[in-house]
């Protein structure tokens, strides 16, 4: 018998100083529905410590392991390390930026990513010294998920971004912002990898799920994304994921039936 661990997956929550009590509802149902929480960035408005001190104080009553990357809107105001260590210190959470981290016997593997546009059409290093530094953070972000991916050794293995790694769950946005909502360069090391799952956030009014070439499942959990889609639904995503068998078995962690693919439960 295998088991799998839940994972309920959200991005963009742009907590304001204002949004004391906001989330309440939402992780409390997060609790109920999971056995870990992931965040796919944006998780404040705009990147102030005082906003990450509000949304500290709405993570730090729920209880579960929380995973996270940082999107855009945290690098706003030029404190995105002092939010990650607040988010850290004052509610547990993992940040990862090019790192990964083991959860009760799931690897979590995460980058923000960048944007730069998909296939064919992607923008490449060429021409001006701007431009090629613009492909350049592109590229570093890719490197960054592909090292993280690449010390994962769980059976089950999550992928978190900020940007879309494919052009997929951005369709239904503006045309013309496509470029700016992710990378083809961060699904690269996704299709190498292949890991189990992949969440990003950033793309407010895109599609909920996709796939890589390779197959790989992505889901969109932008909060606004989510919430449009199914406002009687939980503004989350759950998908189980296979948990090592050598884990030791927790409380939390549930029996299922297979162990190579992940299911979505909602
Ligand atoms: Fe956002
Ligand atoms: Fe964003």
């Amino acid at each position: 018998m295998a088991i799998s661990l839940r994972i309920a997956a959200v991005g963009d929550l742009h907590c304001t100083r204002t949004s004391e009590g906001a989330f309440q509802p939402l992780f409390a149902k997060v609790a109920e529905s999971a056995d870990v929480l992931v965040l796919c960035g944006d998780l404040t408005d705009y990147g102030t410590p005082e906003e990450a001190r509000v949304l500290a104080k709405e993570l730090s009553a729920m209880k579960l392991p929380k995973v996270a990357v940082l999107g855009n809107h945290d690098f706003e105001s030029g404190a995105a390390d002092e939010v990650s260590r607040i988010l850290s210190d004052a509610a547990g959470v993992v940040v990862l930026d090019g790192t990964a981290v083991e959860v009760l016997g799931v690897g979590f593997a995460g980058a923000k990513g960048f944007p730069g546009g998909f296939g064919a059409r992607a923008l490449q290093s060429w021409g001006e010294a701007p431009v090629k530094a613009f492909v350049a953070a592109a590229v570093e972000e890719a490197l960054k998920l592909e090292s993280a991916l690449a010390r994962l050794r769980t059976p089950g293995r999550v992928a978190l971004l900020h940007y879309a790694p494919i052009g997929a769950t951005v369709d239904g946005e503006p045309v013309e912002i496509y470029p700016f909502l992710g990378s083809s360069r961060l699904e690269e090391p996704i299709n190498r990898y292949r890991p189990t799952v992949v969440f990003h956030g950033h793309a407010h009014r895109g599609q909920l799920e996709g796939t890589t070439s390779a197959g790989v499942p992505v889901y969109n959990v932008a909060l606004p994304l989510l919430r449009r889609h199914g406002p009687e639904q939980p503004a989350f995503r759950v998908v189980e994921v296979p948990v090592a068998v050598e884990a030791p078995a927790t409380g939390d962690a549930r029996a299922a039936g297979d162990t190579a693919a992940a299911g979505v439960r909602a």
